[in-house]
């Protein structure tokens, strides 16, 4: 029987009301059962908005240098235990060991970042416009934030969420995806171990009930979602019906140009990890290689070759270079796009099929995939996949490059390969997107710059950064009016 785990809520592992609870596998090996979770319900919310409404009352008094301690502590457990964190991850999201030691890293990096910025939560003063007048804003907390995430990165994005939200005074309630719910689980028991005061951070496991119950809950003053499109639409509906601040970061369709002056050794290996790291099921995937006619049989060849050679298997196996895909339901959607990219006219140049062999035979493997001759209009072209599958587009000029970049209803990540500056340059500015590397792939973001995407990736907001305590504090306006007697702006002063 495997192993059942519990919610954490006001600083105790707490069975789920409904007593109801789902199971974990690892999807290398999916006769690996990594545990029972509860399946919580609105009840198990509501006992979780309690608890972190209560624990607000005094962590949001705590002076925020102070809060920045514990973050400090967080940040030293993850590290002590970044390669055990990263085994587990590994065991049951598959991605490979050095890739989940990366996600831990960028849980660290964030820890160690959030405290640092608990010293400078700026506001600002300015002039008045009247004698004996100050003024200036300051920054509160929100309150209670509902956090949701996808499994993809199980540590680094929960964590770019939770620590600046409680850097800055609120309390969160946390529900991992369903996918990877005990990397979830041994998070928050790292939060536990470093102190942090019950009920700043509550686990609550489970699908779409408790999402649900989570966002619409009225005392849940904001909600930070990462996810796919589809959820994020139903979040970001429900929550401006509740006028509730939302933060949403969600799909992509990440381009790469390669320009005909780029060093091409230097792209393919910016190919090779930016479309099959993780899989390719990173919302910074590069998923559209945009490949100027001058390079593109030449680039395509070496790509086919290097691409053909990846190591897949599972993940906390030495040398592995490519893991599964997460679950039954990724795999048949990757198979269906296949699918799809051959009727409307694409060549499949490399894979295309479910990889077996030694070691595969029991995961969701997919071999790694890549269609030429894609056309913009081509569904390959426009929706995203989430998987180990490339579309390679041909184009003629720089311009036709951008004009097929920005084809997209997406604008998370970008890159551009070239060693002519003054076209990098120029890339910064035309590629629609809220990322643009250049001379790197599209992955790779750090915690300390601002994270997101324009058009129907995200609604505005950024992650990581300075821009993300925007998200999770308010800013109040304050007058101090010394001169003693009424005075009156926009009046006493004009003419
Ligand atoms: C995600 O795929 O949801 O830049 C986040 C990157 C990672 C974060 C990806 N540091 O690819």
């Amino acid at each position: 029987m495997p192993q059942k785990f519990k919610n954490y809520i006001g600083g105790e592992w707490r069975e789920p009301a409904s007593t109801r609870y789902f199971e974990s596998l690892n999807p290398a090996r999916t006769g690996d059962v990594i545990g029972q979770f509860p399946e919580s319900s609105s009840s198990d919310v509501d006992q979780a908005v309690s608890a972190a409404k209560r624990a607000f009352a005094t962590w949001s008094r705590v002076p925020a240098p102070q809060r920045g301690e514990v973050l400090r502590k967080i940040g030293d457990l993850l590290s002590a235990r970044k390669n055990e964190l990263a085994f587990e991850m590994t065991r049951e999201m598959g991605k490979p060991f050095n890739e989940t030691r990366g996600d831990v890293q960028e849980a660290i990096d964030t820890a160690y970042y959030a405290a640092s910025e608990t010293r400078r939560l700026f506001g600002y003063t300015v002039p008045s416009e009247l004698p004996d007048k100050f003024n200036m804003t300051i920054r509160r907390p929100l309150g209670v934030c509902g956090i949701i995430t996808a499994w993809n990165f199980p540590i680094a994005v929960p964590t770019w969420k939770m620590f600046p939200a409680i850097a800055a005074g609120n309390t969160v309630i946390f529900k991992p995806s369903e996918d990877a719910p005990h990397t979830g689980m041994l998070l928050v028991r790292v939060f536990e171990d470093a102190g942090l005061p019950g009920g700043v951070i509550n686990l609550v496991q489970g699908g779409s009930e408790a999402g649900e119950a989570l966002v619409s809950h009225p005392s849940v003053n904001a909600i930070s979602f990462t996810g796919s499109s589809e959820t994020g639409a139903k979040i970001g509906a429900e929550c401006g019906r509740m006028h509730k601040r939302v933060s949403l970061e969600m799909g992509g369709k990440n381009p790469m140009i390669v320009l005909d002056d780029a060093d091409l050794e230097l792209a393919l290996e910016g190919i090779l990890w930016g479309a099959f790291g993780t899989t390719g099921q990173r919302c910074t995937a590069t998923s559209r290689l945009i490949v100027h006619e001058k390079v593109h049989d030449d680039l395509v060849d070496r790509l086919r070759e290097r691409a053909s050679k990846l190591r897949l298997g599972y993940g906390n196996d030495e040398g592995v270079e490519m893991g599964p895909l997460i679950n039954e339901d990724a795999l048949n959607k990757v198979i269906r796009y296949v699918e799809i990219g051959q009727q409307e006219g694409a060549q499949l140049i490399l894979g295309g099929r479910r990889a077996t062999g030694p070691g595969l035979d029991e995961g969701y493997f997919f071999e790694p995939t890549i269609f030429t001759g894609v056309k913009r209009d081509m569904r390959i072209a426009q929706e995203e996949i989430f998987g180990p599958v490339l579309s390679v587009f041909k184009a003629s000029s720089y311009e036709e490059t951008i004009e097929i970049a920005n084809d997209s209803r997406y604008g998370l990540s970008s890159s551009i390969y070239t060693r002519d500056v003054a076209r990098a340059f120029r890339a910064m500015h035309d590629i629609d997107a809220g990322i643009t590397y250049i001379n790197g792939p599209t992955i790779g973001a750090e915690a300390h710059m601002p994270f997101g995407g324009v058009k129907q990736t995200g609604n505005g907001h950024r992650e990581g950064g300075w821009e993300v305590f925007d998200f999770y504090t308010e800013t109040k306006t304050v007058y101090v009016d010394y001169s003693g007697r009424l005075q009156k702006a926009q009046i006493d002063n004009a003419e």
